[in-house]
């Protein structure tokens, strides 16, 4: 397994929509291996392939304490229910930065398993918001897109600096 370089915002790259995967093959299972590897190791609680500027419609999560619930989806298809319902959330392409952003407490994701096989899940609460971030990524979406202009600017500058001082 390896560790892949995670995208950092607002690189134009971050904006590509994926393409839906066609085969579930060998190179798609060891993709989704290293997502899982960048995702625990960063740390995060979701990954979408577009972050690793692999313009594929695949996403992993795992939002459990334990960090012992890994889900995968490829093509994955929501369906919205439920009720509004804000969170902090973060991405790992913008380190650092967290705000409220208001989405759906439930959804129902349609999608093909690592072995090619097609799956349904019901997630609600976190799990649910993260799945709708992660698919966010593959339309080339991202969470400050729901932030107002003047705070997405100033988001921008605050990364433009880290990445300064890192550099
Ligand atoms: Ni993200």
């Amino acid at each position: 397994m390896a560790i892949l370089d995670i995208l950092q915002y607002p690189d134009p790259r971050l904006r590509t929509k994926a393409q839906p995967v066609d085969i579930v093959d060998e190179q798609i299972r060891t993709l989704i291996d290293d997502m899982y590897e960048t995702m625990y190791s960063a740390p995060g609680i979701g990954l979408a392939a577009s972050q690793v500027d692999v313009h594929k419609r695949i996403i992993v999560i795992d939002v459990s304490e334990n960090r012992d619930e890994p889900h995968a989806f490829i093509n994955p298809e929501l369906q919205l229910d439920g009720e509004p319902m804000e969170t902090e959330e973060g991405c790992l392409s913008l380190p650092g930065i967290y705000e409220p952003v208001t989405r759906f407490d439930r959804v129902r994701v349609e999608s093909i398993d690592r072995n090619g096989r097609p799956a349904t899940l019901e997630a609600e609460g976190t799990l649910a918001v993260c799945i709708q971030h992660e698919c966010d990524h593959l339309e080339g979406k991202l969470f400050v897109d729901y932030l107002s202009s003047l705070k997405r600017m100033r988001i921008r500058k605050k990364l433009q600096k880290q990445q300064r001082i890192q550099a």
